[in-house]
């Protein structure tokens, strides 16, 4: 899934350029390090699917990256994950899948430190897919994070937990509690599932979702090396996440857990926390002087940047815009970026 818009690391993701697309770390593109990851599983080619306006970037990503045969996706406009993942299962099944196959359904715009142990909880989740759970992959919470969706641990399966409650994006107390009780695990927005398990519940919990999919897969056209979705049976699709529209009401969620250094890099401040600082605590990218600064990260792209005498900020400098926030109010930043819209 590469059709997100990352409005939180502005000024540095844009709408032609979300987070996905760019190189947060030095270790190639987000989605790049995405397909790399999954190297030594035992996949097919791999599908991925992005806005329509972003192809020739994403084609131009994946030449770069050798990554083999690819199955590029494109949608008119965004749908939410729900639709996305409903797509890729629907041209899994078009291109000859079996009926059985499993879907491993990653978002493009994660880091994941220690890849061995990713593949390994992989691995772990597919016998419990098989047997027809919809598999998501669990975070021990550090935080009472309120932008993830939460995972109430319940009986022990083979390899991981049936889920007793899922919880989509909880207010802050209700986060903070979920904390304290050791019971929960943060969902981590990647699954393993049958596809057709997973078609079956879209048909069940969103009907109109799965029937506007299926007549965007049936008009489908090639396009150069791109599949397109037919717009106008995709203009009538719902928009919603898996997280609502099938996690929360599916009796049979299983939750394998996953200790991988797994980041959703979210924001500014989560790019920080997961970077190499040097003795200060700062992370540095580009022409920068930082004296007598601390905790802060400063990102350069044209121009020299200087902080003295400063710490815990984020100061973020391109070419037409800069950024100059407090780490811990860095959520605020798709604010400006709805006001930009709004201003046009
Ligand atoms: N193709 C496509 N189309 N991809 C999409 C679309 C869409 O319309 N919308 C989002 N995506 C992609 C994003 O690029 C991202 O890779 C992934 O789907 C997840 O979407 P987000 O919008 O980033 O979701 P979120 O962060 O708010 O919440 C999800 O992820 C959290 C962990 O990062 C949920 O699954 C939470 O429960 C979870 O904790
Ligand atoms: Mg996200």
């Amino acid at each position: 899934m590469a059709g997100g818009s990352g409005t939180r690391l502005w000024p540095l993701s844009r709408r032609l350029r979300p987070k996905q697309f760019l190189d947060l770390l030095g270790e190639g593109t987000l989605l790049q390090q995405t397909l790399a990851r999954l190297e030594g599983l035992p996949c097919t080619a791999p599908i991925v699917i992005c806005n329509e306006e972003h192809r020739f970037l994403v084609a131009e990503q994946l030449r770069a990256s050798e990554v083999g045969d690819t199955c590029l996706l494109l949608e008119p406009e965004g749908r939410n994950t729900a639709p996305a993942i409903a797509l890729g299962a629907l041209q899994a099944e078009r291109a000859g899948a079996e009926e059985s196959a499993l879907l491993l359904v990653l978002a493009a715009d994660h880091v994941i430190q220690d890849v061995d142990a990713f593949q390994a909880a992989v691995r772990r989740a597919v016998p419990l897919a098989a047997q027809g759970h919809l598999v998501t992959f669990g975070i021990v919470p550090s935080r009472a994070e309120t932008g993830y969706g939460y995972i109430q641990r319940g009986k022990a399966l083979d390899a991981g937990f049936a889920v007793q409650r899922f919880v989509e994006k909880p207010d802050a107390q209700t986060a903070a509690r979920y904390l304290e009780s050791g019971e929960y695990l943060w969902n981590s927005g990647m699954f393993l599932m049958r596809a057709d398990r997973y078609l079956g519940a879209l048909g069940q919990y969103a009907p109109d979702m799965l029937a506007a999919c299926e007549a965007a897969i049936e008009g489908a056209a090639a396009d150069l090396d791109f599949i397109r979705v037919d717009a106008e049976a995709f203009s009538r699709c719902p928009s919603d996440s898996i997280d609502y529209a099938v996690m929360e009401k599916d009796p049979r969620v299983a939750v394998v857990p996953l200790q991988a250094g797994w980041s959703d890099i979210g924001s500014w401040s989560s790019l920080w926390e997961i970077s190499d600082k040097d003795q200060d605590g700062n992370v540095l990218t580009g022409d920068v002087i930082a004296d007598t600064t601390r905790n802060t990260l400063v990102h350069s792209s044209h121009r020299l940047v200087a902080t003295v005498g400063v710490e815990d900020l984020v100061v973020v400098e391109t070419k037409d815009a800069v950024l100059i926030t407090r780490k811990d109010q860095d959520q605020r930043v798709k604010l400006v970026v709805e006001q930009l819209k709004q201003q046009g």
